[in-house]
């Protein structure tokens, strides 16, 4: 049996601490919660683990973690994707230590063996003074028992027997190619760097601010101001359409996945952000000059985005024109990855302004992270008061339709909070 599968630890009651209306403190406090969550979350389902274009050639690799097991992804001369664990089968160091590179090979610097980007264990220095029996065939790089990509977007499971990757996607798909039909050509590039960011507190916080429609209003206020002086509107106008956006919904997508979709929203759009971006107007009114008017508008709300938030549970977000990915360090620490997209088929000057937008709201010195960060900071240090133990998550819980098990709320409702806890609640108690 698998041994991460059993009965829920004494004293962990998933079913008292996560309710549909509030959720217990110590889901995010808890140093033995956290443990569960590594062995029957991050251990038992698909986490993303990096976007086919960041290794496109032969030998081209990354490193990233599937919860807190370090893995390396890579591309062998063959062209066909691996993802191993980066492990020695020595005496355990890890292997490749840069985030990105190229290397056909992956030397040990501790001892000295030698193992093919593909896993193979080429070279031991010394093998003469091994036993007999000693087998260097047997000693590969572990591969991750599991890895499929959809798209370009390439999952692993550390479980063997995790259902197939369109299945987990289940609706959360459809939006994963609207994401990629953005694209002309349906190519999307995650090769332009990324930014990380760490804060003090629990991954949950992340994961639920990515489709939370209620704070943008207060958080980003500052921002949105920024940007209705810089595309002409009055001043507060644009919160005020942001607070009609009464085509806008927020969806449990099934799986723990939820959204915020924005597509039929007026007021501050996508486009009016890439306008409001630092020289926006300019470059728009540049293609305008040089193209027809209808295919730079084409083009425009193509390189703008697709108008929603999705969280792919448990640890990827594609939000505007970016995508996330989470990673659990402790039950007190994460480390979050922004990288920004460009797409195929657009000229230049419109994945630059992306690139402008993506710095500007979520760059290390932008407007928007960074006040989500202080939040999730906040959160973890009110989290502490053990006088106070329940968080409130039931907005729009009378009011919330459901269809074929999409749950459908207003936009500012805490839909995609209870989706993502459906699920952790499911995978927690292995039910
Ligand atoms: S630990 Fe890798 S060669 Fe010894
Ligand atoms: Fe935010």
């Amino acid at each position: 049996m698998d041994p991460t599968v059993g009965p829920l630890p004494t004293g962990i009651d998933v079913d008292y601490l996560v309710r549909d209306d509030e959720l217990h403190r110590s889901i995010y406090t808890d140093p033995a919660i956290f443990d569960l969550e590594m062995d029957r979350i991050f251990s038992r389902t698909w986490v993303f683990v990096g976007h086919e274009s960041e290794i496109p050639t032969p030998g081209d690799y990354k490193t990233t973690w599937i919860g807190r097991q370090p893995v390396i992804l890579s591309r062998a001369e063959d062209g066909t994707l691996h993802c191993l664990f980066n492990r020695c089968r020595h005496r355990a160091a890890s292997v490749c230590q840069a985030e990105t590179g190229t290397a056909n090979f992956f030397r040990c610097a501790y001892h000295g063996w030698t193992y093919r980007n593909s896993g193979q264990l080429t070279g031991v220095p010394f093998a003469q003074s091994y036993p007999k029996g000693f087998t260097k065939s047997e000693l590969g790089l572990v591969p991750v028992p599991r890895l499929e990509s959809y798209r370009g977007f390439v999952f692993a499971s550390l479980a063997r027997d995790v259902a197939d990757l369109k299945q987990h996607l289940a609706a959360a798909r459809e939006y994963v190619d609207i994401f990629i039909e953005c694209s002309p050509n349906h190519q999307v590039y995650v090769r332009h760097g990324a930014h990380k960011v760490a804060y003090d507190g629990n991954w949950k916080l992340q994961l639920e601010n990515g489709t939370d429609g209620y704070h943008p209003a207060f958080t980003h206020k500052s921002v949105a101001e920024i940007h209705e002086r810089r595309i002409g509107g009055k001043p507060g106008s644009g919160m005020a359409a942001y607070r009609r956006k009464t085509d806008s919904v927020s969806r449990g997508l099934g799986n723990g996945h939820a959204m915020l979709d924005q597509r039929g929203a007026t007021g501050t759009s996508y486009i009016d952000r890439l306008l409001a971006s630092p020289g926006g107007s300019q470059t728009i009114e540049k293609l305008r000059r040089e193209r027809p008017v209808d295919e730079v508008d084409d083009m425009c709300r193509r390189a703008a985005g697709h108008g929603f938030n999705l969280t792919i549970f448990p640890n990827l977000l594609l939000i505007g024109v970016q995508i996330r990915i989470l990673r659990p360090i402790a039950v007190n620490r994460t480390e979050v990855r922004l990288y920004p997209t460009m797409l195929g088929g657009l000229p230049d000057e419109l994945n630059a302004m992306r690139l402008r937008y993506h710095e500007e709201f979520f760059g290390p010195a932008g407007f928007g992270s960074p006040d989500d960060i202080e939040m999730f900071d906040r959160a973890q240090t009110g989290l502490q008061v053990s006088a106070c133990d329940w968080l409130v998550v039931s907005r729009g819980l009378d009011t919330e339709r459901v269809e074929d098990g999409v749950h459908t709320g207003e936009l500012w409702d805490e839909t995609p909070v209870r989706e993502h806890y459906r699920t952790w609640k499911h995978l927690m108690r292995q039910a």
